[in-house]
């Protein structure tokens, strides 16, 4: 006779709940790259930095030994808060087809570890519903504190930006931890994001009830489950969410707060299923009393429909023993604001969040829709001298963009717009206005023209980066 608890199947390890994650249904539109780990290391950057004798190399993720060091450097380099995160896991590079880079000093007692990282891979970024590009995403940009101010990370940005450009990529992008780094490489601020407090017993419910009215139910879910009805849920609706990446499985790992020892052990997750059983909404969150005034911390929360939304929402604020709610990486409007009797219960505040760097102005330009019919003359500078040149953009009624590169005169009518890269990719999403960047004397535009850009830019939906990277 068989004993069943010898031949039970072991329990799935988080590895392999990760690596299921990758025979979900792929975002609907997603376009395809070419993966960071096949692209050669920049050769310009490579002799810079070898002219101040330091190495620039390629790290071997599947090493462990180089790989340990890679990940100390980035510890150290974001005094010792990053742990081991996202693209710190060795897994999820490898599942991302990524690329590290290390700059190395020969001469330093321990050559083996480097003075310098940075990491990058592919992923797709939601323009405009429907409309995702491939994007170079970028992180881990840490220089030793022993090497700083030599130029080493100008060596490294400018480094993968040639890279990614070289390879076909039509645009970067990465979130921050300070805003004056990135703007003189062509990087502007296109997504931002709030962070909610809400008072939540001042605050008073007048929403929708699917779950008092019959039309659902909410559930709590173990972590793993979390993970995987977010990456499910994204996957399923990311297309139509402006502002947001296409990811990989270590953001729902992180989201559920399953990363190993991390304090998110104390992460909670609540599932909303509809009448038919369909899971349509997740929300991961902790509560904290650190003075006999709990908080519950939203974490993530996603919502495919708007009564999971609803219904997320009214559970987090009518919880038990809670005076206030906090939730980050929100979008400027958002429809809870509105089911709250008492706006002033909500306090936001607003950060810069998501920064990108247009790699190849016709690309990206001809890969958006646009909200009305016209055509402007974009005269692009560019630092680095990627992409600057002149561009007519024409979009037609139906809102579909082309995009002519001039090398000739531009036509007699043509309304011209100068600007820089880094304005431009700032603008791209539609989070900044046309008319405001001119007021701050960023843009040269006539009124006419940034009125009607204003339109024709205008996100189809509240932009969001729920993620941070
Ligand atoms: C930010 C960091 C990567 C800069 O590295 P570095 O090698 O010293 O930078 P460089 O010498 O190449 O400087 C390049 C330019 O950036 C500027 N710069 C560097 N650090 C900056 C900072 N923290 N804020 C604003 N500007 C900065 C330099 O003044 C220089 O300007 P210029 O070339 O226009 O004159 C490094 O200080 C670091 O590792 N910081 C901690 C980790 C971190 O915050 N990483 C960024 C993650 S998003």
């Amino acid at each position: 006779m068989t004993n069943p608890a010898s031949s039970a199947a072991p329990a799935p390890t988080l590895e392999d709940a990760l690596a299921a994650l990758d025979a979900l249904p792929a975002p609907q539109g997603l376009p395809s790259w070419t993966p960071a780990s096949e692209v050669p290391l920049d050769q310009v950057s490579s002799e810079s930095l070898r002219s101040c004798g330091l190495e620039y190399r390629t790290v071997d993720a599947r090493d462990e030994v180089a790989f340990e060091h890679y990940l100390q450097a980035v510890n150290r380099g974001f005094l010792e808060e990053r742990a081991e995160h996202l693209v710190g896991s060795r897994s999820t590079l490898l599942q991302l087809d990524g690329r590290l880079v290390g700059v190395y000093d020969p001469d330093a007692p321990r050559s083996e570890a480097p003075v310098a990282t940075i990491a990058t891979w592919g992923t797709g970024l939601v323009l405009d519903p429907g409309c995702i590009a491939p994007m170079w995403a970028i992180s881990e940009v840490t220089v030793s504190s022993t090497h700083r101010r030599r130029g080493i990370a100008r060596a490294m940005i400018e480094g993968e930006l040639r890279s990614a450009a070289g390879t076909g990529y039509p645009i970067a992008g990465l979130t921050v931890s300070e805003a004056t780094i990135y703007g003189r490489y062509g990087f502007g601020p296109s997504v931002g994001a709030r962070r909610f407090t809400i008072e939540n017993r001042r605050a008073g419910w007048v929403g929708p009830r699917p779950v008092e009215e019959g039309r659902g139910r909410i559930d709590p879910i173990e972590r793993e489950d979390a993970m995987r009805a977010l990456a499910a849920l994204h996957a399923e609706s990311v297309a139509e969410r402006p502002g947001e990446i296409t990811g990989w499985p270590g953001l729902w790992r992180d989201a559920a707060g399953l990363h190993p020892g991390s304090e998110e052990k104390s992460h909670r997750a609540v599932r909303y299923t509809d009448a038919d059983g369909r899971v349509r909404g997740v929300v991961v969150f902790s509560i904290k009393d650190p003075e006999g005034t709990a908080v519950l911390r939203i974490h993530h929360l996603l919502a495919a429909t708007a009564d999971a939304y609803a219904a997320l929402w009214h559970f987090s604020l009518t919880h038990d023993l809670i005076s206030s709610v906090t939730a980050t990486l929100r979008s400027a409007d958002e429809p809870v604001r509105w089911m709250i009797e008492d706006q002033r219960a909500l306090t936001s505040t607003e950060h810069d969040h998501h920064w990108v760097r247009i790699l190849d102005v016709a690309a990206v330009l001809a890969a958006r829709r646009y909200r009305a019919a016209g055509s402007v003359l974009f005269e692009v500078t560019d630092p680095l001298d990627l992409t600057g040149g002149r561009y007519l953009l024409t979009v037609d009624e139906a809102g579909t963009g082309s995009v002519q590169q001039l090398t000739a005169d531009a036509p007699a009518d043509a309304t011209t717009v100068r600007l820089g890269v880094s304005e431009l990719s700032a603008l791209l999403h539609g989070g900044a206005r046309w008319g405001t960047l001119a007021a701050a004397g960023r843009i040269s535009a006539d009124g006419d023209s940034t009125a009607w850009l204003d339109v024709a830019f205008a996100p189809a939906a509240p932009l969001q980066l729920s993620v941070g990277y």
